[in-house]
Protein backbone atom coordinates (compact mmCIF):
# COMPACT_ATOMS: atom_id res chain seq x y z
CA UNK A 1 0.00 0.00 0.00
CA UNK A 2 2.95 2.20 0.90
CA UNK A 3 5.45 0.47 -1.22
CA UNK A 4 5.78 3.85 -3.74
CA UNK A 5 5.94 6.63 -1.04
CA UNK A 6 9.23 8.65 -0.03
CA UNK A 7 9.24 9.89 3.48
CA UNK A 8 11.89 11.88 4.70
CA UNK A 9 12.52 12.57 8.85
CA UNK A 10 14.06 15.16 10.23
CA UNK A 11 16.24 14.98 13.60
CA UNK A 12 17.06 11.51 13.70
CA UNK A 13 20.27 11.03 15.97
CA UNK A 14 19.17 8.89 19.06
CA UNK A 15 18.18 5.15 18.79
CA UNK A 16 16.05 6.28 22.01
CA UNK A 17 14.37 9.28 19.76
CA UNK A 18 10.94 9.43 18.31
CA UNK A 19 12.80 10.18 15.10
CA UNK A 20 14.07 6.61 15.01
CA UNK A 21 11.00 4.39 15.86
CA UNK A 22 9.45 6.63 13.17
CA UNK A 23 11.70 5.55 10.87
CA UNK A 24 11.27 1.67 11.95
CA UNK A 25 8.13 1.50 11.83
CA UNK A 26 7.51 3.14 8.39
CA UNK A 27 9.91 0.84 6.85
CA UNK A 28 7.85 -2.13 7.90
CA UNK A 29 5.14 -0.66 6.34
CA UNK A 30 7.34 -0.39 3.25
CA UNK A 31 7.94 2.80 2.95
CA UNK A 32 11.08 4.19 1.50
CA UNK A 33 12.54 6.21 4.74
CA UNK A 34 15.48 8.98 4.92
CA UNK A 35 16.75 9.81 7.77
CA UNK A 36 18.78 13.42 8.31
CA UNK A 37 20.17 14.23 11.30
CA UNK A 38 22.82 17.35 11.93
CA UNK A 39 25.64 14.84 12.34
CA UNK A 40 26.92 12.59 9.36
CA UNK A 41 28.61 10.02 10.75
CA UNK A 42 25.42 9.59 13.51
CA UNK A 43 22.88 9.38 10.83
CA UNK A 44 24.68 7.05 8.69
CA UNK A 45 25.02 4.63 11.68
CA UNK A 46 21.28 4.72 12.23
CA UNK A 47 20.76 4.53 8.58
CA UNK A 48 22.62 1.13 8.35
CA UNK A 49 21.07 -0.04 11.55
CA UNK A 50 17.27 0.56 10.38
CA UNK A 51 17.78 -0.25 6.30
CA UNK A 52 17.07 2.98 5.45
CA UNK A 53 18.80 5.96 3.81
CA UNK A 54 20.47 8.54 5.57
CA UNK A 55 21.28 12.29 5.17
CA UNK A 56 23.41 15.06 6.65
CA UNK A 57 20.35 17.67 7.45
CA UNK A 58 20.77 20.94 9.69
CA UNK A 59 16.84 22.70 9.49
CA UNK A 60 18.27 25.85 11.06
CA UNK A 61 20.91 26.33 7.86
CA UNK A 62 19.06 26.84 4.20
CA UNK A 63 22.35 25.77 2.50
CA UNK A 64 22.17 22.49 4.24
CA UNK A 65 18.08 22.14 2.93
CA UNK A 66 18.83 22.84 -0.51
CA UNK A 67 22.17 20.47 -0.44
CA UNK A 68 19.06 17.53 0.07
CA UNK A 69 16.62 18.92 -1.73
CA UNK A 70 18.68 18.28 -5.03
CA UNK A 71 19.90 14.92 -3.76
CA UNK A 72 16.54 13.88 -3.41
CA UNK A 73 15.08 15.63 -6.66
CA UNK A 74 18.38 13.09 -7.90
CA UNK A 75 17.34 10.47 -6.15
CA UNK A 76 13.46 9.98 -6.05
CA UNK A 77 12.40 12.49 -8.23
CA UNK A 78 9.85 13.52 -5.42
CA UNK A 79 8.53 13.81 -1.93
CA UNK A 80 5.24 12.22 -0.46
CA UNK A 81 6.07 12.34 3.21
CA UNK A 82 7.85 14.80 5.70
CA UNK A 83 8.06 14.80 8.93
CA UNK A 84 9.14 17.98 11.12
CA UNK A 85 10.61 16.05 14.05
CA UNK A 86 13.56 17.93 14.70
CA UNK A 87 13.03 20.16 17.82
CA UNK A 88 14.92 21.17 21.00
CA UNK A 89 15.43 23.84 23.94
CA UNK A 90 13.35 22.50 26.56
CA UNK A 91 14.41 25.23 29.20
CA UNK A 92 12.67 23.53 32.29
CA UNK A 93 14.84 26.23 33.91
CA UNK A 94 14.04 29.13 32.42
CA UNK A 95 11.98 31.87 33.77
CA UNK A 96 9.69 33.28 31.23
CA UNK A 97 10.09 36.90 32.64
CA UNK A 98 13.95 36.63 32.47
CA UNK A 99 14.72 34.31 29.47
CA UNK A 100 17.09 35.24 27.51
CA UNK A 101 16.19 36.92 24.33
CA UNK A 102 19.01 35.03 21.97
CA UNK A 103 17.86 31.55 23.38
CA UNK A 104 14.15 32.11 22.60
CA UNK A 105 15.02 33.08 19.38
CA UNK A 106 17.08 30.17 18.75
CA UNK A 107 14.17 28.38 19.71
CA UNK A 108 11.86 29.67 17.54
CA UNK A 109 14.80 29.05 14.78
CA UNK A 110 14.73 25.52 15.34
CA UNK A 111 11.39 24.57 16.36
CA UNK A 112 9.51 26.85 14.42
CA UNK A 113 11.55 27.98 11.10
CA UNK A 114 13.45 24.90 11.05
CA UNK A 115 9.63 23.08 9.63
CA UNK A 116 8.59 26.47 7.83
CA UNK A 117 12.40 26.41 5.93
CA UNK A 118 11.28 22.30 5.17
CA UNK A 119 7.98 22.77 3.66
CA UNK A 120 8.99 25.78 1.61
CA UNK A 121 11.76 24.34 0.54
CA UNK A 122 10.13 20.35 -0.04
CA UNK A 123 6.55 22.27 -1.36
CA UNK A 124 7.70 21.83 -5.36
CA UNK A 125 8.68 18.14 -4.68
CA UNK A 126 5.48 17.29 -1.90
CA UNK A 127 3.30 19.03 -5.08
CA UNK A 128 4.47 16.14 -7.56
CA UNK A 129 3.44 13.31 -4.59
CA UNK A 130 0.42 11.71 -5.69
CA UNK A 131 -0.74 13.59 -2.40
CA UNK A 132 1.63 15.04 -0.19
CA UNK A 133 1.76 14.88 4.10
CA UNK A 134 3.79 16.73 6.29
CA UNK A 135 3.94 16.21 10.14
CA UNK A 136 4.77 18.69 12.67
CA UNK A 137 5.81 16.77 15.65
CA UNK A 138 4.89 19.38 18.39
CA UNK A 139 4.05 19.39 21.95
CA UNK A 140 1.02 19.82 24.32
CA UNK A 141 2.89 22.14 25.74
CA UNK A 142 2.36 24.80 23.00
CA UNK A 143 -1.57 24.39 23.56
CA UNK A 144 -4.23 25.75 25.67
CA UNK A 145 -6.20 22.64 25.73
CA UNK A 146 -3.76 20.62 27.88
CA UNK A 147 -4.79 20.25 31.28
CA UNK A 148 -1.59 19.63 32.84
CA UNK A 149 0.94 21.08 30.49
CA UNK A 150 -1.07 23.72 28.59
CA UNK A 151 -0.06 27.02 28.20
CA UNK A 152 -2.34 28.01 31.55
CA UNK A 153 -1.95 24.89 33.39
CA UNK A 154 1.67 24.15 33.33
CA UNK A 155 4.08 26.50 36.01
CA UNK A 156 6.02 29.34 34.36
CA UNK A 157 9.11 27.72 33.13
CA UNK A 158 9.56 25.86 30.03
CA UNK A 159 9.00 29.52 27.99
CA UNK A 160 11.04 29.01 24.97
CA UNK A 161 9.60 25.68 24.25
CA UNK A 162 5.91 26.33 25.02
CA UNK A 163 5.70 29.34 22.93
CA UNK A 164 8.01 27.98 19.81
CA UNK A 165 5.59 24.62 19.73
CA UNK A 166 2.43 27.19 20.26
CA UNK A 167 3.52 28.87 16.63
CA UNK A 168 4.45 25.58 15.31
CA UNK A 169 1.09 24.99 15.64
CA UNK A 170 -0.22 27.90 14.63
CA UNK A 171 2.04 27.56 11.05
CA UNK A 172 0.43 23.96 11.05
CA UNK A 173 -3.27 25.89 10.68
CA UNK A 174 -2.22 28.69 8.54
CA UNK A 175 -0.27 26.11 6.32
CA UNK A 176 -3.25 23.48 5.74
CA UNK A 177 -5.52 25.94 4.54
CA UNK A 178 -2.69 27.31 2.12
CA UNK A 179 -1.87 23.38 1.04
CA UNK A 180 -5.15 22.44 -0.01
CA UNK A 181 -5.18 23.51 -3.51
CA UNK A 182 -1.86 21.37 -3.77
CA UNK A 183 -3.34 18.94 -2.33
CA UNK A 184 -1.00 18.73 0.64
CA UNK A 185 -2.25 17.82 3.89
CA UNK A 186 -0.53 19.01 6.87
CA UNK A 187 -1.10 18.35 10.69
CA UNK A 188 0.71 18.78 14.08
CA UNK A 189 1.05 15.56 15.81
CA UNK A 190 1.85 15.78 20.03
CA UNK A 191 3.26 12.50 21.27
CA UNK A 192 2.76 12.87 24.79
CA UNK A 193 5.48 12.92 27.69
CA UNK A 194 7.57 10.06 26.11
CA UNK A 195 10.74 8.46 27.53
CA UNK A 196 12.97 9.22 25.16
CA UNK A 197 15.33 9.98 27.49
CA UNK A 198 16.47 6.60 29.74
CA UNK A 199 14.73 7.41 33.33
CA UNK A 200 12.14 9.50 32.43
CA UNK A 201 9.53 6.53 32.95
CA UNK A 202 9.74 7.49 36.48
CA UNK A 203 8.41 10.59 36.30
CA UNK A 204 5.35 9.13 33.94
CA UNK A 205 6.67 8.85 30.61
CA UNK A 206 5.17 6.85 28.17
CA UNK A 207 7.54 3.97 26.38
CA UNK A 208 8.57 5.84 22.51
CA UNK A 209 6.72 3.36 20.67
CA UNK A 210 3.57 4.94 21.81
CA UNK A 211 4.51 8.05 21.40
CA UNK A 212 5.32 7.66 17.83
CA UNK A 213 2.10 5.83 16.89
CA UNK A 214 0.37 9.14 16.25
CA UNK A 215 3.14 10.50 14.36
CA UNK A 216 3.61 7.27 11.45
CA UNK A 217 -0.69 7.28 11.56
CA UNK A 218 -0.38 10.76 10.78
CA UNK A 219 1.86 10.58 7.91
CA UNK A 220 0.05 7.18 6.08
CA UNK A 221 -3.12 9.24 6.27
CA UNK A 222 -5.27 8.13 3.06
CA UNK A 223 -6.05 10.94 0.67
CA UNK A 224 -9.29 11.91 2.01
CA UNK A 225 -7.61 11.73 5.34
CA UNK A 226 -7.80 14.91 7.98
CA UNK A 227 -5.58 18.17 7.11
CA UNK A 228 -4.99 21.26 9.50
CA UNK A 229 -5.46 19.01 12.88
CA UNK A 230 -3.94 18.76 16.13
CA UNK A 231 -3.76 15.15 17.52
CA UNK A 232 -2.62 13.17 19.97
CA UNK A 233 -3.16 9.01 19.97
CA UNK A 234 -4.54 9.61 16.39
CA UNK A 235 -7.03 11.78 18.05
CA UNK A 236 -7.92 15.21 18.02
CA UNK A 237 -6.95 17.48 20.91
CA UNK A 238 -7.60 21.12 21.20
CA UNK A 239 -5.29 23.89 19.98
N1 LIG B 1 10.02 13.39 24.30
C1 LIG B 1 8.90 14.02 24.64
O1 LIG B 1 8.31 13.83 25.71
C2 LIG B 1 8.29 14.99 23.65
C3 LIG B 1 7.07 15.56 23.97
C4 LIG B 1 6.48 16.45 23.08
C5 LIG B 1 7.13 16.74 21.89
N2 LIG B 1 8.34 16.17 21.61
C6 LIG B 1 8.97 16.52 20.32
O2 LIG B 1 9.34 15.36 19.64
C7 LIG B 1 10.42 15.66 18.75
C8 LIG B 1 11.50 14.60 18.91
O3 LIG B 1 12.04 14.70 20.21
P1 LIG B 1 12.67 13.51 21.02
O4 LIG B 1 12.06 13.56 22.36
O5 LIG B 1 12.58 12.25 20.25
O6 LIG B 1 14.18 13.97 21.22
P2 LIG B 1 15.49 13.80 20.31
O7 LIG B 1 15.78 12.39 20.02
O8 LIG B 1 16.52 14.61 20.99
O9 LIG B 1 15.07 14.48 18.96
C9 LIG B 1 15.32 15.80 18.65
C10 LIG B 1 16.19 15.84 17.42
O10 LIG B 1 16.30 17.17 16.92
C11 LIG B 1 17.61 17.28 16.41
N3 LIG B 1 18.05 18.63 16.15
C12 LIG B 1 18.39 19.61 17.03
N4 LIG B 1 18.78 20.70 16.36
C13 LIG B 1 18.71 20.40 15.04
C14 LIG B 1 18.98 21.12 13.85
N5 LIG B 1 19.41 22.38 13.87
N6 LIG B 1 18.79 20.49 12.65
C15 LIG B 1 18.35 19.22 12.61
N7 LIG B 1 18.08 18.49 13.70
C16 LIG B 1 18.25 19.09 14.89
C17 LIG B 1 18.46 16.57 17.45
O11 LIG B 1 19.73 16.29 16.87
P3 LIG B 1 21.14 16.55 17.60
O12 LIG B 1 21.49 15.25 18.25
O13 LIG B 1 22.05 16.92 16.48
O14 LIG B 1 20.95 17.67 18.60
C18 LIG B 1 17.62 15.34 17.69
O15 LIG B 1 17.91 14.36 16.72
C19 LIG B 1 10.87 17.08 19.09
O16 LIG B 1 10.31 17.99 18.17
C20 LIG B 1 10.28 17.29 20.48
O17 LIG B 1 10.06 18.65 20.79
C21 LIG B 1 8.94 15.31 22.45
Amino acid sequence: MFENKIALITGVSRETGLGYETAKRLKELRLTVIITARDIETVNTLGKKLNVDAAQLDVTSQESIDKLVASIIKQYGKLDVLINNAGAFFDQDNDVLTVNLDFMKDALDLNLFGALRMIQSFFPLLKLADYGTIVNVTSGIGSFSDPIFGLENYHADVPAFAISKLALNGLTVKLAKRLKEDQIKINAVCPGFVATTPGLEAYGARPVIEGADGIVWAATLPKDGPTGGFFRDREVIGW
